[in-house]
């Protein structure tokens, strides 16, 4: 079995979509393993996404996720990385698949603002870097 991390992000929790993302886990027959309202910093998000921090739109990124609180959560369950991915569907909302979550739920913006609702690790090793960003009380 595996753990993932995901970020139930600003727009999903301030649209009240916190328990219809969760029960998509649950039905998937994922086990929610740590779960908690936080508003992120700054520092928090430049470790969260290192890899987009030099990029164009990383401004608008960091917005975006320091808009209200979010939701991080880890979730539990055999190849539940790539099992998460899949319910979370593609990058951009509107060429999200119907039926994934960023497919039912994204949005985007017509300022190139992307809303797409949740993120979900990538692969067992973001998962584990991502897990002691969020939930460092787990990893010490
Ligand atoms: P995450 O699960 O959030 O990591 O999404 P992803 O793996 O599907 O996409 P990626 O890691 O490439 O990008 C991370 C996040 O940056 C995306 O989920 C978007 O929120 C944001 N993002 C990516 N590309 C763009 C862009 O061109 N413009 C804006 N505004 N945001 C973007
Ligand atoms: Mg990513």
């Amino acid at each position: 079995t595996e753990h993932t991390l995901i970020l139930i992000k600003p727009d999903a929790y301030r649209r009240g979509l916190v328990g219809e993302i969760l029960a998509r886990c649950e039905r998937k027959g994922y086990v929610i393993s740590a779960l908690s309202v936080v508003e992120a910093t700054p520092d928090q998000l430049e470790a969260h996404y290192a890899e987009h921090v030099a990029k164009h739109f990383y401004a608008d990124l960091a917005r975006y996720m320091m808009s209200s609180p979010l939701v991080a959560a880890v979730i539990t369950g055999e190849q539940v990385v790539a099992g998460v991915r899949c319910l979370t569907g593609g990058t951009q909302p509107t060429q999200a698949d119907p039926g994934t979550i960023r497919g039912d739920y994204g949005r985007d913006w017509g300022s190139g603002t992307v809303e797409n609702v949740i993120h979900a690790s990538d692969s067992p090793a973001s998962a584990e870097r991502e897990i002691a960003i969020w939930f460092p009380e787990l990893v010490r």
